[in-house]
């Protein structure tokens, strides 16, 4: 099995579609599978001249929604993103973004990976594209406690990869103590709070989440969860009314401080065409 590697998005065997969108869905597909890279790129070359990706993507028509018919979300107006191109930054050790449905954890990964130059997975996309089957499908062809099993193997396979990346775990993530245990041992942790409602709200398409029913139930499975998410996370980022760039940069700050990022060291052609620029 390939282990998930280098700069760049969606590595191992989820070449380019293990990196999200900046959606709140994760990028999936109406089939229940996240979005190919290979697509992605095609609807980002449709959107008008001049028009940002991610924060101001969105800010025209905040009721839009996405080709898959959720929408889009957190909501992206207001961003603080500098229009000045960011210095390239390496992680020091993976950082596993937990949160409920909705929370946005592919879509601030994928930001972050874009504008930082990180190595993003999408832990689902990564698990779908090993089982070869949609999250849908493990669900109700084996269970539950199938697919929870499937997921803690690909979350140790991840997070033991000698390249850190940016990870962005399913919802439930944090329901075994063995998941617990290895998020805390082998990275940084960043919960993404939302509400179920807020949450409710940001996917539009809830066939693709076998556990997102009804909102009473989201209600529920949020509460019991949130003390996990809160235990076992480092840094905590409310997404409450934030656009996933204002998300993203507050996760950074907090990155930085704890000396989770450092900026990336040239590679050697960079380093000889500043030597001969400065000579
Ligand atoms: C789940 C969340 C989903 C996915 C699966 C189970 C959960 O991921 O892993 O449907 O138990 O909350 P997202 O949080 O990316 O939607």
């Amino acid at each position: 099995m390939a282990k998930p590697s280098g700069n760049g998005q969606g590595q191992g065997p989820a070449p380019s579609g293990a990196a999200a969108s900046p959606r709140g869905d994760g990028g999936r597909q109406n089939d229940g599978s996240k979005r190919s890279g290979a697509r992605r790129r095609k609807r980002r070359g449709k959107r008008g001249a001049g028009q940002r990706e991610g924060a101001a993507a969105s800010s025209a028509a905040p009721e839009k929604r996405t080709a898959s018919g959720r929408k889009p979300g957190p909501k992206r107006q207001g961003s603080p993103a500098p229009k000045r191109e960011e210095a390239p930054a390496a992680l020091a050790r993976p950082v596993f973004f937990v949160g409920f449905m909705g929370a946005g954890k592919t879509s601030v990964s994928r930001y972050m990976a874009r504008r930082w130059k990180f190595s993003a997975i999408d832990l689902d996309v990564y698990l779908e594209r090993r089982e070869g089957r949609v999250i849908r499908d493990i669900f109700a062809e084996d269970g539950e406690a199938a697919f929870r099993a499937i997921e803690t193997d690909v979350l140790r396979e991840v997070g033991e990869s000698p390249n850190p990346s940016l990870v962005s775990c399913g919802g439930g993530i944090v329901e075994r103590p063995e998941n617990r245990e290895l998020l805390e041992r082998l990275g940084t942790v960043v919960h993404l709070r939302v509400s179920a409602d807020e949450a409710a709200g940001r996917i539009s398409n809830k066939s693709t989440r076998p556990l997102f029913n009804d909102i009473e139930s989201a209600r529920a499975l949020c509460e019991r969860r949130a003390p996990l998410y809160d235990a076992a996370a480092d840094v905590v980022v409310d997404t409450a009314g934030k656009s996933v760039a204002q998300i993203a940069y507050e996760v950074m700050r907090a990155l930085r401080r704890r000396g989770d990022v450092r900026p990336q060291p040239k590679d050697g052609q960079a380093a000889a065409e500043e030597r001969d620029a400065l000579s």
